[in-house]
């Protein structure tokens, strides 16, 4: 009983920082689609953006600047800080580079 104590605890310490730092790739791929992809698709109004079009690092470092439009305005305008890290976790996970890359149906 003790050592189940501990043992949630320690899970509980760790499950906290990941949760916290962590967004979700499911929501990212749901967010990328319906509000970046209306216009980063082909025929849309800026270049085709997929999670490929980047490696890991690079989106890291595009989100770690925080920029969007050639740098005239934040991210966090197109989406709320929130759903930006949701899309930044599922652009990451899939990026060129990454272990499984997705195109996002194009
Ligand atoms: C209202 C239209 C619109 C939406 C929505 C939009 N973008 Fe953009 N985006 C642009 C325009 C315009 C540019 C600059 C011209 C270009 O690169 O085609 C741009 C540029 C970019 C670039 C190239 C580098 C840069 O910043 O100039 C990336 C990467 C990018 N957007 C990612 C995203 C992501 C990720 C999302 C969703 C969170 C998103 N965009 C949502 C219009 C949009």
């Amino acid at each position: 009983m003790r050592n189940t104590l501990k043992l949630l605890a320690v899970v509980a310490a760790l499950a906290v920082p990941l949760s916290a730092q962590g967004g979700s790739d499911t929501k990212g791929k749901f967010f990328f689609k319906k509000t970046c992809k209306s216009c980063h698709a082909t025929g849309g109004s800026a270049k085709e953006v997929t999670p490929l079009s980047k490696t890991q690092a690079q989106w890291k470092a595009y989100f770690a600047a925080g920029k969007h439009n050639k740098g005239k305005e934040a991210i966090t305008t197109v989406l709320k800080p929130e759903q930006v890290k949701d899309v930044q976790t599922f652009l990451v996970n899939h990026a060129s580079d990454s272990p499984q890359p997705e195109t996002c149906g194009g």
